[in-house]
């Protein structure tokens, strides 16, 4: 469950402290990119520099939605034939940027893709607003699909060609087929005609990780199969490409922190409140993933008879890790060990309380 050169590296760490696992995350990029055209990972997702120069040796390409995204794609060597740009807020100086690097847009808004061809772009593509969004920012990206066709003439009176289609939405908590399904779904109100003429469709994140695991490989494929068939249907004939960030690294990545504080919970004695010694994210979301306990460097493994509430040392009511995480009788100073926190955790940790932001290795 926890590679042995995790335990080793973690260990001999300071606490707390992030490990990655480079080897891991190159096998994930290596079967997202089995089951697409292209895959982009998207940095934000993890940015340490090592982790994003593994992703790009398995051959993953870059999704980009700030200048920060662009300075890491350059500190690691990424040529700009592989960067993609997906963000509400661009300015002109960010769009003349990229253009110049030779990069993709998937432009957020009509707006945008103007502005583009004013720094120099003359093909991009345009994302679609996903149709009762799942995710929490609802309308906030993108162009509704009935709107598309219309943006497309408007962008070739003024000299850009309309070449892909971006839809990203939450999926997390869906199966791969009903994922497929609503991605087939929102797809198939954009016109036709506008819909046969694009050379792409990305698909975005957000991919099936339904109670924390991430979907099969084989599932997968299978549900992404019936999408690219609906699409061949509507005369889509042009490549499948997807951005998925999660799906890849969040299970590449360990959170280790010492045990600060043990306390009787009010539930009774078979449970404990366990306090780390770790600043947290904003926000924090208790893992769904397993937590294992390390004392001395060695896997604590006694049966798990304690139930416990797990948080970070942040004095606010939001730094939740795990609620009610089953872990064998543990001591002040040990070490827990969170698994499947690859993905959005340390880069969305707050220098909070003043406290530094747990140190990142990349074995
Ligand atoms: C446009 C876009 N693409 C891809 C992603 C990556 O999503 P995930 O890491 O959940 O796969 C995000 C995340 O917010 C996103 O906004």
């Amino acid at each position: 469950m926890i590679p042995p050169e995790v335990i080793q590296a973690i260990s001999v760490a300071t606490l707390p402290c992030f490990i990655y696992h480079g080897a891991a995350a190159k096998k994930r990029a290596a079967l997202a990119l089995s089951l697409l055209d292209r895959c982009f990972f998207p940095v934000k997702a993890c940015p340490e520099p090592d982790i994003v120069r593994t992703v790009l040796a398995a051959g993953c390409h870059l999704d980009l939605c700030s200048a920060g995204d662009v300075e890491i794609a350059i500190a690691v060597g990424c040529a700009g034939d592989h960067w993609k740009l997906t963000t509400a807020q661009a300015d002109n100086t960010l769009l003349r940027r990229i253009c110049s690097a030779g990069a993709l847009l998937d432009a957020d808004s009509l707006e945008q893709a103007l502005r583009w061809k004013t720094c120099g772009g003359t093909v991009c593509g345009l994302r679609i607003t996903a149709n009762r969004p799942k995710a929490l920012y609802g309308p906030k990206f993108g162009v509704p699909a009935r709107d598309i066709a219309v943006a497309a003439s408007w962008l070739a009176a003024a000299g850009v060609r309309l070449e892909g289609l971006h839809l990203h939405d939450q999926h997390a908590n869906l199966t791969p087929l009903e994922f497929a399904t609503r991605l087939a779904e929102n797809l198939a109100e954009v016109d036709c005609a506008v819909l046969r003429d694009c050379r792409y469709v990305n698909i975005g994140g957000s991919w099936p990780m339904r109670h924390g695991n991430p979907a099969s490989v084989e599932n997968l494929r299978h549900a992404l199969g019936i999408l690219r068939n609906g699409l061949a249907a509507l005369g889509f004939q042009g490549a499948l490409w997807a951005e998925p960030g999660r799906w890849i690294v969040e299970p590449c990545g360990y959170w280790a922190a010492r045990v600060a504080a043990l306390k009787a919970h009010p539930l009774g004695e078979k449970h404990r409140v366990v306090v780390l010694d770790t600043n947290t994210p904003i926000p924090c979301r208790p893992s769904l993933a397993p937590f294992v306990v390390l004392r001395d460097g060695n896997l604590l493994k006694e049966p798990s008879s304690l139930t416990c509430d797990i948080f970070g040392s942040s004095n606010t009511a939001l730094d939740s890790i795990g609620v009610a995480v089953r872990l064998p009788h543990l001591a002040l100073g040990d070490m827990v060990v969170s698994l499947g926190q690859g993905a959005y955790t340390r880069s969305l940790i707050p220098p909070f309380n003043e406290r530094e932001r747990p140190a990142a290795i990349v074995l």
